[in-house]
């Protein structure tokens, strides 16, 4: 997507040094901060503190590391060892493990000579690749708000709310959640979309940056507040992404979400969430007992990071000195309470014949 009028992709690589660039999203939305990357640690680095963060993201990120190591060293040992290596940068989006297990299984097959130039082929590929995907969520979840909008008064927007960032910076571009929503926006449906502050790590600040950019109408919110606006009719309907789908569908995403789902249904308000097939993990049913939750530092709800009125960027401490914190990044929102998913191929029920129908192929898998 678009930041002052120069395209962007999360992450691209850079054919003169032959090295990775991101996006360090740490800086956002205060500063653009591209990062270049040449070594698989600073790339498992890169992931495990969030600078590029969001499950696509992550796979993609990933394939590129798989592509950095098979350049130091090809052998069968090093392919396993990056794979392990990787996979235990962080724990739950699900699309980590689908892109490693891919370039894995198309790398081991081949000549230890050729690996190194086909793993980052497969690597450009998964990031192409994310790109239509999400392209194609946005063409299916318009549809959906084409439909809300034509039931509104005239003049009214269509109003949405989001929680997180499952927004073109989650991903390679588009964006899951908020691919419909730009594609909505860009058809000239007028929407209006309540962003979740999403604490502690406020990665609704990172969607109002992308929205803002985008000239797509929105209010940043606390996360508290969802449930009141549901209550006095301001919103229209709750679209988020996901970090893991189980194959009953089940949703993990991030922390808060459940609650949202909840207030959803208590105010029968549609609850849609955006996902690639890469998220969705056909080895699991039950998301609340199956699915890790990953659990990250407490400094990250002690302390809160922002812009002075200087211009600097700085963390505050926000607790007493020593005060216990949890950090549970994820939830799970059982699929009872998630109106429908909207993937690549359509807008199937969260069960496990609605998804089963839409990826037979993969459903099989198993
Ligand atoms: O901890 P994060 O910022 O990586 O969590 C991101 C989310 O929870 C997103 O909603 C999810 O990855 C979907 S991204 C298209």
């Amino acid at each position: 997507m678009k930041i002052n009028g120069t395209h962007y992709r999360s992450l691209w690589w850079n054919h003169e040094n032959n090295v990775l660039e991101i996006i360090d999203q740490r800086w956002l939305p205060h500063e653009l901060r591209i990062q270049q990357i040449a070594r698989l640690q600073d790339l498992a680095t890169a992931i495990v503190e969030m600078r590029v963060r969001g499950a696509p993201l992550i796979g993609a990120t990933a394939a590129y590391g798989m592509a950095l190591a098979m350049a130091e060293d090809p052998s069968d040992a090093n392919l396993d060892a990056a794979w392990a290596y990787l996979e235990k940068t962080r724990p739950t989006a699900i699309n980590l493990r689908w892109a490693l297990d891919r370039c894995r299984r198309a790398l081991q097959p081949l000549a230890e000579t050729d690996r190194a130039e086909a793993a980052l082929t497969l690597a450009h590929e998964i990031a192409d690749e994310d790109v239509e995907v999400n392209r194609r969520i946005g063409e299916n979840g318009l549809a959906l708000i084409r439909e809300i909008a034509a039931r509104k008064p005239a003049g009214e927007p269509t109003r949405l709310l989001t929680h997180c960032n499952a927004g073109w910076i989650a991903t390679v571009d588009w964006g899951t959640a908020t691919s419909p929503m730009y594609q909505a926006h860009d058809e000239g449906i007028a929407l209006h979309v309540w962003v979740d502050e999403t604490r502690p790590r406020n990665q609704g600040a990172l969607t109002a940056w992308e929205l803002g950019s985008h000239g797509v109408p929105h209010t940043y919110i606390t996360d508290n507040a969802g449930g009141h606006m549901m209550q006095h009719g301001l919103v229209d309907m709750v679209l988020i992404g996901t970090d893991r789908t189980t194959r009953q569908g089940d949703v993990c995403n991030k922390i808060g979400s459940y609650l949202k789902a909840l207030a959803a249904r208590d105010n029968d308000i549609p609850f849609y969430v955006a996902l690639p097939s890469s998220t969705i993990d056909w080895t699991v049913s039950n998301g609340v007992a199956e699915i890790p939750i990953e659990e990250r530092d407490v400094r990250e709800t002690t302390h809160v990071q922002g812009k002075t009125e200087a211009g600097a960027i700085e963390s505050v401490q926000l607790t007493p000195d020593d005060t216990p914190g949890g950090n549970p990044a994820f939830d799970v929102t059982p699929n009872r309470l998630v109106t429908g998913l909207i993937t690549e191929r359509g807008i199937c029920p969260a069960t496990p014949e609605g998804l089963s129908d839409m990826f037979p192929e993969l459903a099989r898998g198993v």
